[in-house]
């Protein structure tokens, strides 16, 4: 493979906009053996808007090409930073954002497809696009934004039995840029399940979109600390509603309900959330439902100081914020629609018996068709054994299982 150097390019990690380098040269490691070796990058006058330090604790960059191209480079980490005019370091993949992308949604068989490709993509130039006006201080192009998420509010009405799988959405590392994508299709799927109308919707999937705006005011250290926040910095992020409020509101053609999302949705139903620590009805419902959106996504991805829950966990986590944090309302939604455990997902039997999951059933969400891979004495099941959880009302399921504890490979998870 040869060397690929991209002029100009606009440089991201996640959220944010880290700054711009003349050239990016992509140099493939020469394949030893039908192995690949290292594959390394050198980055000429990169202009940083932040201190470098925030891009070397990522684990992806997206590179933008002033002619519309945009790269992810996976797993990079710098290792030269001692000459500004040439930043070296190696990383493992440079795929353009397209070809890339698929791998963000991976359909299981027999599964619907919630939110096509398409959309996702599209979804992610929005959030971009968004990341670049607001860091030179223009108003946010709704126009675009409001397009993307009528795609995603027709798509979900088109398939009202689908069940969320949210394990599929979380192929890209970095957590904010997915976030609000993610947040936005929750948000429109438990709307649609409380039976918000379908123009309205479009309004609570603009305010989820948007939720996290705000934080493009608050300091790159702070949102990606490693760590407990101080006083000081838990006041700045607190912030982030108030302020993203307000870039909507200079944005413009933008309804004060989908803008209301964004500046409630850390508010809790008992009160004492912020910015104001309004309670219960005074907090509109789609923030109620953005807020359950926001942390259940939150909880199940990886972040720089923790890997994601599974599913179950943080069903039990938010099922425990009941009395106080959420509305019950929605969390009744919630647990109606969603998958606790997606297909591809391992469970621990009431008998011992450890199964994977093979389909959500839309009706009982916590009683998926399993394929039995441990017996109750824990020994390999070489058969394929599919038990219907809802035809054998004797059996259910304990808890989300540990792949390592049972000895099996992520990477290579067993075959369906
Ligand atoms: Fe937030």
């Amino acid at each position: 493979m040869e060397n690929t150097t991209l002029f100009n390019i606009s440089i991201f990690s996640g959220y944010a906009y880290v700054g711009r380098c003349r050239e990016f040269v992509w140099i493939p490691g020469d394949m030893i053996a039908h192995q690949r070796m290292t594959s390394t990058f050198v980055m000429r006058g990169l202009e940083c808007s932040y201190e470098i330090d925030a891009l070397m604790i990522r684990k992806d960059l997206y590179l933008r090409c002033d002619d519309g191209r945009e790269y992810v480079v996976g797993n990079f980490q710098i290792s030269d930073i001692d000459d500004s005019e040439n930043i070296s370091g190696i990383a493992e993949s440079c795929d353009l954002l397209f070809e890339k992308f698929p791998q963000m949604k991976t359909i299981t068989e027999g599964e619907q497809v919630l939110v096509s490709k398409q959309t996702q993509v599209m979804a992610f130039k929005v959030v971009s696009n968004v990341i670049n006006s607001v860091r030179v201080g223009q108003s946010v192009d709704t126009k675009s934004a409001k397009e993307v998420v009528g795609h995603m509010v027709d798509e979900i009405i088109q398939c009202p039995d689908a069940l969320m799988n949210l394990i599929n959405i979380k192929s890209f590392d970095d957590y904010t840029f997915t976030h609000n994508i993610n947040v936005a299709t929750l948000s429109v799927l438990l709307g649609q399940e409380l039976g918000v109308s379908p123009d309205e919707l479009h309004e609570l999937g603009l305010g989820a979109l948007m939720h996290d705006v705000g934080k493009l005011k608050v300091s790159l250290s702070i949102l990606n600390k490693d760590g407990k926040l101080t006083d000081a910095e838990f006041n700045e992020m607190k912030q982030h509603p108030t302020m993203g409020y307000e870039i909507l509101c200079k944005s413009g053609d933008i309804s004060e309900q989908a803008r209301l999302v964004c500046l409630q949705h850390h508010e809790k139903f008992q009160g004492r959330g912020y910015p104001k620590g309004i309670k219960g009805e005074e907090i509109s419902l789609f923030a109620r439902i953005c807020s359950v959106a926001d942390v259940y996504d939150a909880l199940t991805t990886d972040r720089p100081y923790r890997t994601a829950m599974a599913p179950y966990d943080a069903v039990k986590i938010i099922m425990s914020g009941v009395d106080s944090q959420f509305d019950p309302a929605v969390l009744t939604a919630f647990m109606r629609r969603f998958s606790i455990y997606p297909s591809g997902s391992l469970v621990m039997l009431s008998n011992g018996s450890v199964g994977l999951v093979l389909r959500p059933n839309p009706k009982t969400v916590l009683r998926p068709t399993i394929k039995l891979l441990r017996a109750a004495d824990g020994s390999p099941v070489v058969d394929r054994v599919e038990i219907d959880l809802n035809d054998n009302k004797s059996l259910f399921i304990t808890g989300a299982a540990d792949a390592s504890v049972l000895n099996i490979r992520e990477s290579a998870p067993p075959k369906i």
